[in-house]
């Protein structure tokens, strides 16, 4: 920096130190430039640092326009030069002005004159400029104080300057300027001698005042801000930057000390982060409340969505929490519970096993009864507070899970409480147990919780009827002399929807026999319900004695002028009686199905991908609708599926298409229908089967050698009985005979 080349005074170095670069943003004074002028001659006689950059090595002393005309300075809004204004400044005329710095400073500068006058020594014909950039000082100050100069030197009256000597005992104070008495409400003649700490009381953070201690100790400039009390006894916010002062030896002579009042900015800093931390906290819990809603929808039936339930509350709300189910007429049908502590899982699961605690606790009854609103506050509760009958290993465990207060909300179905959820803390203090933030989360889970459950229960119950219905129409295989059949429809998973899937076999009035299997386009009752009549077109349409190419063309017509169902694909095909040699002649047409399969018994596979038209439904791209004939020898096997057997979200139709053709070719051709269409399933599932699969096996019954043929060709039906497979969500039915 550029260092003054007269003779140093006692304490002309002061403005180079004076305003130290305290890097905090927090800081009004940061990057304050500081120019120490003589009164008299208007020169400037030494800077801080940041002056001395404002300039770049400019030699000092020097004139106030010379030092205007290096910082590039102008005045903002007034038809003066700059040079003007800091004189006036310094003169105490004008007090503030306001500068464009033409380099080295984005903002405006506030230049603040502090004549100091009465400061001992020479420093009495001395005066500071210090300038700040505008910013920091509007930040500090509401804007309604920004419009005028004398608002400006209002602002700029706000900083107080002090001058401490630590060379005397306890580095009294030995010059304060009229700003000081004003903020603080002391005279001159209250504080000079007195250390400046008298500031200082009970709310004063102790940690920040060690910190100046130890600055000061050092020899270190230090910039805080902490709380003050005025003489009358107001605490106010003062912002304190303290500078060391050496001389030439580099010992410090004097302490220089700039205070702000920043309480409107300390307070309007604390409202905005209570208001953060409030938003924030908000964010959180609706993400949390999102988190754990979503948890439930994933989960489609309500038992499981019950047992999840505790166990993503717990973490987050009170010490351990349980969930009590009831049925369509409140009767208690089912409690999970979850504890924060995972070493207490021996003690829920006592209590998941023996309910009376619960059940017969008076406020979840009136939770059930009345819903009421006015239960949702959290109360104390104790062991005295239980339910008479609790049993003795209730009672034990709930000791060891810990009472103290807790919360009893309704889980709301659409139709009224499917049951509550309890959330118990440990901690007997209602307030602290369950903030108000908690209280509004937990009241608020309940209601979406409950909905979550109960669109489970509704979901559940609607897949139930839809999987009833499509199994009710789904047909019992009919006896087709010579042909043994073996048909299974497997919905995807317990989650999925039921589907459109259907297979049928009729055996027709002039000894042929119709065999189709298709897919209404649809997940839903609805599907369901259209894959029901569809059959039943299909059905009187091959009744009629039509061929297969007639029938799909009458379907189509039917389903489209009544609206019937929305796109279905499906493979229709009419056998034909045996001939001399026990060969049949099969005519198809599939619209827009996956081409059915013909196992010989010699082993090879063939796939019948002729007569392919449209699906049902849709407009006919082709004119007539095709078929095409093809023959099964005693012993073939018609193979009829739908997309569930194949399909992959993660894999080519392509590879999928081949990966059958493989599983299907290693399929004994002597196997019995059933047997096949066991192995060909078998071999296809792979766990990851995406949708409904339907498979349809129609097998020529070899001629029998003589003597054999009543057995032979009964006798696959005889152990074909009772060959349900699987059981419960999987419903993996075969129907023959
Ligand atoms: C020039 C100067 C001005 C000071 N101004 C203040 C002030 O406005 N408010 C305050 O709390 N402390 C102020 N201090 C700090 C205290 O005077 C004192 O240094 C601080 O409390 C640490 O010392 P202690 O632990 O001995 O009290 C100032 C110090 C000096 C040297």
């Amino acid at each position: 920096m550029t260092q003054q080349q007269s003779a140093p005074t006692d304490i002309t170095t002061l403005a180079r130190d004076l305003l130290p670069e305290v890097h905090d943003p927090a800081k009004v004074v940061t990057g304050g430039a500081v120019l120490l002028v003589d009164t008299r001659t208007h020169e400037v006689v030494d800077t801080n640092p940041v002056g001395a950059r404002m300039v770049g090595g400019l030699e000092l002393p020097t004139s106030l326009g010379a030092w205007c005309a290096a910082a590039g300075l102008s005045v903002r809004d007034a038809d003066i030069s700059a040079e003007r204004a800091l004189a006036a400044a310094v003169d105490g005329s004008s007090g503030v002005a306001v500068l464009s710095a033409r380099q080295n400073a984005p903002d405006d500068l506030w230049a603040v004159g502090v004549p100091l006058a009465g400061a001992p020594g020479t420093l009495a014909n001395r005066a500071l400029v210090v300038m700040l950039p505008g910013t920091g000082l509007q930040e500090s100050h509401p804007p309604s104080e920004f419009d005028g100069l004398q608002r400006r030197a209002a602002v700029a009256s706000h900083l107080s300057f002090t001058i401490s000597d630590p060379s005397l005992p306890d580095d009294p104070l030995i010059w304060v300027n009229p700003a000081f008495c004003e903020v603080t409400g002391y005279t001159t003649d209250d504080v000079l001698g007195t250390n400046c700490r008298f500031l200082q009381g009970e709310g004063t953070d102790r940690q920040t005042v060690a910190r100046i201690r130890a600055a000061l100790d050092a020899g270190q400039a230090v910039g805080e801000t902490l709380l003050n009390y005025r003489k009358d006894g107001t605490p106010f916010w003062n912002q304190v930057v303290v500078s060391p002062i050496h001389d030439d030896e580099g010992k410090v002579t004097h302490h220089v000390g700039i205070q702000t009042d920043v309480t409107e900015r300390v307070h309007h800093d604390r409202r905005q982060a209570l208001e953060l931390d409030a938003a924030n906290r908000q964010t959180e819990s609706l993400r949390r409340l999102a988190s754990i809603t979503q948890a439930l929808v994933d989960l489609f039936d309500e038992e499981s969505g019950a047992a999840a339930l505790p166990a993503l509350v717990a973490p987050h709300y009170g010490s351990w929490c349980a969930v009590l189910l009831v049925d369509e007429h409140g009767a208690p049908r089912i409690v999970h519970g979850a504890s924060r502590d995972p070493e207490r899982a021996d003690d829920i699961a006592v209590l998941e096993r023996s309910h009376r605690w619960i059940r017969e606790s008076p406020t979840v009854l009136r939770v059930l009864t009345t819903g009421t609103e006015e239960i949702s506050e959290p109360f104390p509760v104790d062991i005295d507070s239980l339910p008479r009958r609790t049993g003795a290993e209730e009672l034990a465990a709930l000791r060891r899970l810990g009472l103290g207060s807790a919360m009893v909300v309704p889980l709301r179905g659409r139709e009224g409480d499917i049951g509550v959820l309890i959330v118990v803390s440990r901690d007997g203090d209602v307030a602290t147990a369950f903030p108000p933030s908690d209280v509004h989360d937990i009241v608020a889970l309940g209601a979406r919780a409950g909905l979550a459950l109960d669109n489970a229960r509704l979901y559940r119950r609607e897949q139930q009827t839809a999987l009833t219905l499509q199994h009710s129409m789904l047909p019992e295989i009919v006896e087709a002399p010579g042909l043994d059949c073996a048909a299974l429809y497997e919905p995807a998973s317990a989650g999925a929807d039921v589907g459109g899937d259907w297979y049928d076999v009729v055996p027709l009035p002039d000894g042929r026999v119709a065999i189709s299997v298709g897919d209404v386009v649809g997940h839903d009752i609805r599907a369901a319900a259209s894959m029901g009549q569809l059959r039943s077109v299909l059905r009187s349409e091959a009744w009629a004695g039509l061929s297969p190419s007639a029938v799909i063309a009458g379907v189509d017509d039917l389903v489209r002028g009544l609206q019937m169902a929305d796109m279905t694909t499906c493979v229709f095909a009419v056998v034909d009686p045996p001939d001399d040699g026990g060969n049949r002649r099969v005519t198809y047409t599939r619209a827009g199905h996956h081409a059915p399969l013909l196992m010989h018994s010699h082993h090879d596979v063939e796939r019948l991908d002729e007569a392919l038209t449209t699906p049902i439904g849709a407009p006919l791209l082709t004119g007539d609708v095709p078929e095409a004939s093809t023959v099964l020898h005693p012993g073939d096997s018609l193979v009829l599926f739908t997309d569930g057997l194949i399909e992959r979200r993660d894999r080519p139709l392509r590879t999928q298409l081949e990966n059958l053709l493989t599983c299907v070719e290693e399929v004994d051709p002597d196997l019995e229908a059933e047997a096949s269409r066991d192995a060909i399933v078998e071999a296809c599932a792979d766990g990851t089967q995406e949708d409904d699969t339907c498979i349809l096996v129609v097998r020529n019954i070899p001629v029998p050698s003589s003597g054999e043929a009543d057995t032979e060709i009964l006798g696959p039906h005889e152990n074909r009985t009772g060959s349900r497979r699987g059981s419960g969500q999987s419903c993996r039915d075969s129907h023959q005979d």
